[in-house]
């Protein structure tokens, strides 16, 4: 079994910038002090796109000196809040494909982790650019890493939601050629699980067969609004992130709220005299 742990839609902003009064780098240290206290054992830490809010040098270079404080590796996506080559220019270890997309390819213990670069830019024309896309060379890549994957099974990972979610003003700005994707995917039989971003709620389903989580942010969170068109809505919920567990027969997907667990401090009921511990 591994264990991944995924931030999403991490929003770094310059120093003493905040976005409805939150600190996203206040709340994403927190985040990673308290899964890399928790969760030592960890594989991998993903973060699933919209790393900054501006896509600005300076907000990269803050995040990557976030992120040394944690010895669990980390892979990174870019999602439509990033500029694919500030990223690069402050990242350039990270892995691109042979058309310097953001895509790679990392296997965790029997599971083969396919990382995806939605960003449907440059131009960079909002608000076009809110949603995603996957264009012809991106799809081939993932068509030739799922041929090659064979009897692996597969977790992809990627920014936008592929398929509507409930929400009409994120659905509107989803992946632009979701079902493209899902007739890759549909050539093989190796994608066994999808992990997006984007929406900031927690959030999980099917799709074509393909099981799939999303995770709040360690910042600010969509409201519970199904009815509104409105995608700058934002709310302060308590920040999460999420652990998945990749087992030979699938994978399980937990949220942690992580500014209010007390997971490692909790009390037993049988110590309070409560009886059986909810099972
Ligand atoms: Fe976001």
């Amino acid at each position: 079994m591994s264990k991944i742990i995924v931030f999403t839609d991490l929003h770094i902003l310059p120093i003493g910038k905040t976005i409805i009064g939150l600190d996203p780098y206040a709340r994403l240290a927190a985040g990673i002090d308290h899964a890399t206290k928790i969760h030592p054992d960890a594989d991998r830490i993903v973060c699933t796109g919209d790393l900054t809010h501006r896509g600005d040098a300076d907000s990269y270079l803050r995040l990557a000196e976030l992120l040394d404080r944690t010895h669990i590796p980390v892979s990174l996506l870019i999602g439509n809040h990033d500029s694919r080559e500030t990223f690069l220019s402050c990242f350039p270890d990270v892995s691109v494909d042979p058309n310097g997309f953001v895509q790679s390819v990392l296997d965790v213990g029997d599971w083969r982790l396919v990382f995806l670069d939605t960003l449907n830019a440059p131009p960079y024309e909002f608000p076009e650019t809110y949603s995603g896309y996957l264009c012809p060379a991106r799809l081939e890549w993932l068509q030739g890493q799922l041929r090659e994957a064979g009897d692996r099974p597969v977790l992809l990972f990627l920014h936008h939601p592929p398929h509507d979610i409930g929400f009409p003003g994120m659905d509107a700005i989803k992946l632009k050629n979701g079902p493209a994707l899902y007739d890759v995917i549909g050539r093989f039989n190796c994608v066994k699980h999808l992990v997006a971003g984007h929406v900031h709620r927690t959030i999980s389903g099917s799709h074509r067969g393909v099981p799939f989580n999303i995770f709040k942010s360690p910042c600010h969170q969509m409201p519970m609004n199904m009815d509104s068109m409105d995608v700058s809505l934002s709310v302060d919920e308590p920040a999460a992130y999420g652990i998945l567990l990749t087992t030979p027969t699938g994978v399980l997907a937990h949220s942690e709220d992580y500014e209010i667990a007390i997971a490692d401090v909790g009390t037993s009921h049988e110590a309070l005299g409560a009886g059986a511990a909810a099972e």
